[in-house]
């Protein structure tokens, strides 16, 4: 990837006007929708599920990211698949055979992510890394948009990055939680690819222009 991509978080969209939501993110500069899925036993919150998923799909014309943050996720990965997800991200913590997800995901059509919690070394994915798509560090801990960003998450992508290019692999890095125009650019020259945004996007008075300044921010 050349240049870092912006993947609003639907968690923050106005729910009673998802479809005012999902045009604007489609007439925007984004790049993908990232979609929470909160069960409220893996995190401390429920967000939305399958019948939400499908909906928004119906109306999305970008990539769909979608982050489970649920135990047991292998139940679901076909489920996700006929919804219309194009990645399936995983939490590192909710896998007892992270490769085996990793390759039902990719078996039911969709690339495979891994999320870690701030707390999940990097290190643990030495032996999986090169079967992963994307991960997915968390810059807070997971359950709530609008959190501040966790500083050491600069510290973790770049371990993140140096583990990739020693490989070799064209994994990409997407960093979730606190994104604003303040830690950016940084996370970007820290090897990011990816920049999930929900809170600063939504809560913007003007989306459209706040994913514009983003891209625009990072171009430079
Ligand atoms: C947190 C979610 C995030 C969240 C980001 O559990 O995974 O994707 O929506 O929201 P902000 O950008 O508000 O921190
Ligand atoms: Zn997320």
């Amino acid at each position: 990837m050349s240049h870092t991509l912006i993947a609003p978080s639907v968690l923050a969209a106005d729910f009673a006007n998802l479809q005012r939501d999902i045009e604007m993110i489609n007439n925007s500069e984004a790049d993908w929708f990232h979609i929470d899925i909160m069960d409220g036993v893996f995190v401390p919150n429920i967000s939305f599920g399958m019948p939400v998923l499908r909906d928004i799909a119906k109306h999305a014309t970008k990539t769909i990211d979608v982050h489970l943050m649920i135990v047991d996720p292998d139940r679901y990965i076909q489920t996700f698949a006929d919804l219309g997800a194009d990645i399936l991200t995983v939490h590192y913590e909710a896998c007892t055979h992270l490769h085996r997800t990793l390759q039902a995901i990719k078996a039911a059509g969709m690339k495979a992510g891994v999320a870690l919690n701030p707390h999940t070394n990097i290190a643990l994915l030495e032996d999986t890394i090169e079967d992963i798509d994307l991960v997915c560090l968390m810059s807070v801990n997971p359950g709530f948009g609008g959190q501040s960003f966790i500083e050491n998450t600069y510290h973790k992508v770049a371990s993140l990055k140096d583990l990739i290019e020693e490989r070799g692999c064209d994994t990409k890095i997407e960093i979730d939680g606190g994104v604003t125009n303040k830690n950016a650019k940084e996370l970007a020259e820290a090897g990011a690819d990816v920049l999930v945004a929900g809170s600063y996007v939504f809560k913007s008075e003007d989306p459209i222009a706040t994913i514009k300044d983003l891209k625009t921010l990072l171009a430079k």
